[in-house]
């Protein structure tokens, strides 16, 4: 696992976008994995800028988003589908048919994590999955302590987590459980980009990057992957020994 770090969020973000640019470029039917959270914004920004801009067509893409709150329909304001239509589907060309986001209101979650998993596989499997991390190191909502071996399920979520995000929530009250894609589907992408901002992060890029490989620290799965790496601004990057370079 490569760590690359930026002077900045803006650089990082610029970064990450040209990535996404760079692999539409190469092949405009590419699938890619999409986080929720604070820290992909400024990636989000910059492609929906792309495509105002310089006409960078999301067209052919397909997109699986990471994860979902269960219980939530897709229209309630604290959900994924709706940070997604505002942030990202909503404002660029992506076709509807091939934007994939877990129903966290499905009658059967069960029946709802083993279709999108079916269907991540039949479009081909992930070309580039991009991850944030949580505090707790937890990618996508796979916790600490969940198997590398996990596929798209249900999970609880973490207290950590749900303090974390309760802002987000009326009463300050957080959902206990969500849909996350797993970690052994996680790491079938071909090639993941984990992002990772500000010192609220360091402590967690640092286990992930240099601690032990472990279940306890979800990122850490990472480090046997072929193709990962880690795009950190300095904040992020502050809790790492030396032996990371720019
Ligand atoms: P954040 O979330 O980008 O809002 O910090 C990342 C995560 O919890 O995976």
């Amino acid at each position: 696992m490569r760590a690359r770090v930026f002077p900045d969020y803006e650089a990082m973000s610029a970064a990450a976008a040209d990535v996404v640019r760079r692999r539409l470029g190469e092949r405009p039917s590419s699938v890619f994995m999409l986080p929720t959270g604070i820290t992909p914004l400024g990636m989000y920004r910059r492609l929906v800028e792309m495509h105002r801009s310089e006409g960078l067509s999301f067209a052919e893409a397909t997109f699986f988003n990471l994860d979902e709150y269960l219980g939530l329909a897709p229209d309630h304001g604290a959900s994924y589908h709706v940070y997604m239509k505002e942030n990202f589907y909503g404002l660029i060309d992506a076709d509807p048919a091939r934007v994939f986001v877990p129903d966290g209101a499905a009658p059967d979650p069960d029946a709802e994590c083993e279709r999108y998993e079916a269907a991540i596989r039949e479009s081909g499997g992930i070309d580039v999955g991009v991850l944030g991390i949580g505090r707790n190191g937890h990618i996508g909502f796979n916790e600490p302590g969940s198997s590398f071996d996990s596929r798209t399920r249900v999970v609880a979520l973490s207290e950590s987590t749900r303090q974390v995000n309760a802002a987000d929530f009326e009463a300050d009250r957080a959902p206990e459980q969500a849909i996350t894609v797993g970690m052994a589907t996680i790491f079938e992408s071909r090639k993941v980009l984990l992002l990772a901002s500000g010192t609220n992060k360091a402590g967690a890029v640092a286990a992930a990057v240099e601690g032990d490989v472990s279940e306890s620290v979800p990122a850490s799965m990472l480090r046997s992957h072929p193709s990962a790496v880690l795009f950190l601004d300095e904040d992020a990057a502050s809790d790492l020994g030396q032996g990371v370079a720019g």
